[in-house]
């Protein structure tokens, strides 16, 4: 049991010091590197644009160490994910998180190098981040058998506090066919050459060559420019409005029951005209639909579970395939998985809503630890089942501990939004459980950690449970006993 991986978000700055480093800091740090080379490959998708961006840095100043990743209002705005490593290494950078620093029209994230450069020496460090709430169809409506596209919006140029000798921004959508894109005027400054050339699906805006600091209103202003990208979209756009996600751990069933709550929303074209159910089962079966009708939903689940359950507003859906992989090691549990597939009663259409729920049982034992020398368990909790290229609005991830559970410590592996304490009470419980909840938005396909809490259960509370069925027991049969009477007394 590691729970090292939640306990990093621990580590990074505190808020408040954060803010106090404020714009003094910003600027006096904006000449202590040069970029010798910036390439940027947005991967256009549905609910979700995957970005890297390498940066070949090199130091001016003797010392310097922290490095200023610079966005856009909007890039800022829409980024959900972010992470800095060195080129060629696993292990992330530290970085001051959100809420970012907002600098002359832009926001600075900050990064913290290794160790400190000397002048001239080099780095390339490589920033991966998620995008979400950039596309949109376009069209608007789509019939049943017309195809989808969408359009991606964003700003062009990459924003750097620092002097760029050279950068080029590739955006590659998922297949050749494009059907249109922006070619920017006035970038005459940075190039004499073809500002975007396409080659197969990939779009390669410059080189644009000594871009100076660009980290501001009056550079924004003057030379940032807005692109659109017209793509073809063959999978489903897939947006989740809201999950709630409740994690029972129970030690009387020696259980880990997880359930979802899910609103989930096709946005993918809405339907022009009605729905025709001839032509759609006609499409199913020359597997010919179009991305824009979700006829059903995978999921991977975790291992060893059981007792999988799925409903909706209707009531029971049996039209459920599960997949079941037995409990394996726990180091091996992140790359094994059950798999279930849902068929709702009727296709998604573009456009529609549905809302449902899926729930499941597995043996506390796969994910739970104990410490004797503490006397602490450590259960771990996913945040999230990940449907590949899904974005998830609003989550809401609330931990039932057991009966009595104290000294509890919460380490999700990011920070969430809000964290709350409560005390949930059901049946055959006396003093309640304490629960946890926690808060996210914009969850991305690399928000897949887990949550781990940590708690004692004291020897009392363990009989808690046994003390309060032998009372309802004892209620039972004193009842049964009266009622036994009062038979008896009837029939003389
Ligand atoms: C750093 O590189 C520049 C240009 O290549 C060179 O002029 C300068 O002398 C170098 N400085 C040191 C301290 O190596
Ligand atoms: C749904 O299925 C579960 C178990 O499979 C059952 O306990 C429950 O009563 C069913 N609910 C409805 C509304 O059919
Ligand atoms: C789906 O839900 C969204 C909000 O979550 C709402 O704006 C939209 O009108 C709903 N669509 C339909 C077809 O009900
Ligand atoms: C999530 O995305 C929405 C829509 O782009 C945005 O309004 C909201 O501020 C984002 N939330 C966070 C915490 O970034």
């Amino acid at each position: 049991m590691t729970p090292s991986l939640g306990l990093r978000g621990w580590l990074r700055l505190p808020v408040l010091a954060l803010a106090s480093l404020s714009w003094s800091f910003v600027s006096a740090t904006s000449h202590s590197f040069e970029n010798t080379a910036i390439v940027r490959t947005v991967d256009l998708g549905g609910s979700l644009v995957h970005v890297t961006t390498t940066y070949a840095i090199r130091a001016l100043d003797n010392g310097a160490q922290q490095y200023l990743v610079t966005l856009g209002e909007k890039e800022a705005h829409s980024t959900s994910w972010f992470e800095a490593k060195l080129k060629g290494q696993n292990e992330p950078l530290t970085i001051a998180t959100r809420p970012l620093i907002p600098h002359d029209g832009t926001y600075a994230y900050i990064v913290d190098l290794p160790k400190p450069l000397g002048v001239n020496g080099t780095v390339n460090l490589v920033v991966e981040s998620v995008l979400t709430h950039t596309t949109y169809p376009w069209p608007e409506k789509a019939s049943q058998k017309d195809e989808q596209s969408l359009k991606y919006e964003g700003d062009l140029l990459v924003l750097s506090p620092y002097r760029t000798a050279t950068q080029r921004i590739k955006v590659r959508a998922p297949a050749p066919r494009i059907i249109s894109y922006t070619t920017p005027k006035g970038l005459d400054a940075f190039t004499t050459d073809n500002v975007a050339t396409k080659s197969s699906a990939t779009i390669t805006y410059g080189p644009f060559s000594n871009i100076p600091p660009s980290a501001s209103t009056a550079f924004i202003e003057e030379h940032q420019k807005h692109i659109v990208v017209h793509y073809y979209f063959e999978h489903p756009v897939v947006e989740i409005t809201s999950l709630k996600r409740t994690a029972e751990i129970s030690h009387w069933g020696a259980n880990l029951n997880i359930q979802n709550d899910i609103d989930l929303h096709n946005a993918g074209p809405a339907l022009k005209g009605h729905f025709a159910r001839i032509e759609h089962q006609s499409q199913s079966y020359f597997n010919r639909l179009a991305p824009h009708i979700i006829p059903s939903l995978t999921f991977h689940l975790p291992p060893g579970i059981h007792s999988a359950y799925y409903y909706d507003l209707n009531g029971n859906v049996s039209t459920s395939r599960l997949r079941l992989t037995p409990s394996i090691p726990k180091a091996a549990q992140m790359k094994q998985y059950s798999t279930l597939e849902l068929r709702p009663r009727y296709p998604l259409l573009g456009g529609w809503n549905y809302t449902f729920t899926l729930g499941w049982d597995s043996p506390l034992a796969d994910s739970a630890g104990y410490d004797a020398s503490t006397g602490l368990y450590v259960v771990s909790v996913p945040v999230q089942t990940v449907i590949p290229g899904a974005v998830v609005n609003q989550a809401e991830v609330k931990i039932i501990l057991p009966e009595g559970a104290t000294d509890i410590g919460v380490f999700p592996p990011f920070s969430p939004l809000a964290q709350e304490r409560s005390t949930h009470i059901t049946y055959l419980d006396t003093i309640g459980r304490p629960s946890v909840a926690l808060s996210f938005e914009n969850l991305t396909d690399k928000h897949n950690g887990l949550i781990y809490v940590t708690y004692k259960v004291p020897l009392s509370a363990h009989l808690q449970k046994p003390k309060a069925v032998s009372i309802a027991f004892g209620v039972l049969f004193l009842v049964a006993f009266l009622a036994r009477r009062v038979d008896l007394s009837l029939s003389k």
